[in-house]
C-alpha cells in the first residue's frame, strides 16, 4: 500500500493511528494487542508514572539542534528507541512482523523479534539488515533454546534479548472475553466478527493463518493440537541464575535481559555476564501489582548504570516519554503496541510514519528543553511538583 504525505498527516499523533487501527482489526485481536492483566492497574500506572514526569526548560543556549543519533552494542541507530517484542504480531495484522523487520532496517532502529512469532528468523533477520534483535523466552527444552540461539546467530540477529519476567503465562481477561483461543474457535462470532472487518480478512486469506512459524518445526502434531498449553509450559517456568549461565555462554553477542524492575535481579544479571538490562513490567500484561516500570528505572540505574546499558519500555507513547526515560537513566527506549498502532492502520507507511513521529517528537521535546545532546537530558531539573510526589525521589537516586 502507497501512503501520501498528505495521507500520513492525518495522523499527526500515535493516537490518531491507535484509533484508524481499531477500526481495521477484528475485535478478538484488537483485545489482544491492547489488554494488559487482570484490572489493567499496571497499564495505567505505566501511563500516569509517565506524564506524572515534568522537566524544566533551560534556555539562553543558542540555536539549540538535537543530535540524537545513537550508538548501541557496536551499532549506530537513527534515534534511541525501538521496537519490543509482540508475540503474534502477525495476529493482530497479517505479515506485520516482515514489515516492521523492514522498516527498521531502512530506518536504522533495532526491531526485536519474539520467540512467538507468526514469521521465522530466518526471513526476519535478512530483513531487518543486522537490526534485529532476538527475543528468547527461556525455553525448557534446552535442544529447542540451542536451536533457536544458533538460528538467531546465522540469520544475522545483532543482540539476544532473554525475557524473564514470564514465569508463568498471565491471565489476559480481556482476551478471553473476546474469545481469543489458541488455535481459534470458529464460531458464527468470529466469523461475525472478521467479516466486519474486510481488509484485515483478505490480508489473512493471502498470507494465511498466523502461525508460530519460529516454533514449528520443533512440536509434533499431537502438541499442535494444543499449542497455546504447549508454548505456556515449553517457553517458561523455569528461568534460573544457571540457565541465565548457559545463555550467556551460547551466544556471543550482546546478551539483553528483559522484564527486570529490581535492582538486586539486574546487579545478579550483570554479574553473570549479561550486557543489558531491559526495565519493563511487560507492558503491564503480566502482573497487575506491578510498579510502573519508569518508576523502577531511576534505582535499576544507581545500582548497576554504570557497567551495563539500560534499556526501557512499558508506556512510551511519544518523543516526550523518551525523554522521561533518558532522564531517568535509560540509555536506549522501546515501544511495542504504537508500532503495532501503525503496521494495523496503514501497513509499513504507518509503522514508518510512528517510527517517524518519534523522531520529530523527540528533537521538539529536546530544543524546547534545551538540549543538542541526548547525555544533556540527564542534567535537565524535574518539575517541582514532581519532586514532592514522586517514589524516585524517596531514595538518594535524586531522580
Ligand atoms: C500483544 C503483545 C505481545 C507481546 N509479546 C511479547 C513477547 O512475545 N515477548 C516479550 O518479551 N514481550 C512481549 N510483549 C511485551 C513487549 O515487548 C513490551 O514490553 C511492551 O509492549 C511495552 O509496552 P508498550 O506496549 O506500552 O510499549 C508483548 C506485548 C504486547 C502488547
Amino acid at each position: 500500500m502507497r501512503t501520501s504525505a498528505r495521507r500520513l498527516d492525518r495522523y499527526p499523533a500515535i493516537g490518531d493511528l491507535q484509533e484508524l487501527a481499531q477500526r481495521r482489526v477484528p475485535y478478538f485481536a484488537w483485545e489482544y494487542l491492547e489488554c494488559g492483566t487482570g484490572r489493567e492497574e499496571a497499564l495505567a500506572r505505566n501511563e500516569a508514572a509517565l506524564s506524572r514526569r515534568s522537566l524544566v526548560p533551560r534556555f539562553f543556549r543558542g540555536e539549540v539542534v538535537p543530535r540524537i543519533e545513537t550508538e548501541l552494542f557496536g551499532r549506530d541507530y537513527a534515534m534511541p528507541i525501538g521496537v519490543a517484542p509482540i508475540g503474534m504480531a502477525g495476529l493482530v495484522w497479517p505479515g506485520s512482523e516482515a514489515m516492521l523487520a523492514n522498516m527498521a532496517g531502512s530506518r536504522a532502529i533495532p526491531f526485536c523479534l519474539s520467540t512467538v512469532a507468526a514469521e521465522t528468523p530466518e526471513i526476519v533477520g535478512s530483513l531487518a539488515r543486522g537490526n534485529g534483535w532476538f527475543q528468547l523466552y527461556p525455553a525448557r527444552r534446552k535442544a529447542i533454546r540451542d536451536d533457536l540461539i544458533a538460528r538467531a546467530r546465522d540469520s544475522g540477529f545483532s543482540v539476544l534479548v532473554l525475557t524473564a519476567d514470564v514465569p508463568a503465562p498471565s491471565v489476559r481477561e480481556r482476551q478471553k472475553r473476546a474469545g481469543l483461543t489458541v488455535p481459534p474457535r470458529k464460531d458464527l462470532l468470529f466469523w461475525w466478527r472478521i467479516l466486519r472487518r474486510p481488509a484485515w480478512t483478505v490480508a489473512t486469506l493471502r498470507r494465511g493463518e498466523p502461525r508460530f512459524l519460529a516454533l514449528e518445526k520443533y512440536v509434533t502434531t499431537e502438541e499442535m493440537r494444543e499449542q497455546s498449553r504447549f508454548f505456556g509450559e515449553a517457553l517458561g517456568g523455569s528461568l534460573d541464575w544457571d540457565y541465565l549461565g548457559e545463555v550467556r555462554r551460547a551466544w556471543d553477542g550482546p546478551l539483553v535481559v528483559k522484564g527486570i524492575l529490581g535492582p538486586e535481579d539486574a546487579r545478579q544479571a550483570v554479574e553473570r555476564g549479561a550486557d543489558g538490562i531491559w526495565v519493563s513490567n511487560h507492558g503491564g500484561r503480566q502482573f497487575d501489582g506491578a510498579p510502573a516500570a519508569i518508576d523502577c528505572l531511576g534505582r535499576v540505574a544507581d545500582t548497576v548504570g554504570d557497567k551495563t546499558k539500560l534499556l526501557f519500555d512499558s508506556g512510551v507513547r511519544g518523543g516526550l516519554d523518551i525523554v522521561r526515560a533518558l532522564h531517568e537513566g535509560a540509555n536506549f527506549v522501546f515501544a511495542g503496541r504504537p508500532f503495532l498502532y501503525g503496521v494495523s492502520a496503514l501497513g509499513e507507511a504507518g509503522a514508518a510514519h510512528v517510527a517517524d513521529l518519534f523522531f520529530a517528537d523527540l528533537k521538539n521535546a529536546m530544543t524546547q528543553l534545551g538540549c543538542c545532546e541526548l547525555t544533556d537530558i540527564a542534567a535537565l531539573d524535574r518539575g517541582p511538583a514532581d519532586y514532592r510526589i514522586s517514589p524516585g525521589n524517596q531514595s538518594d537516586s535524586g531522580g
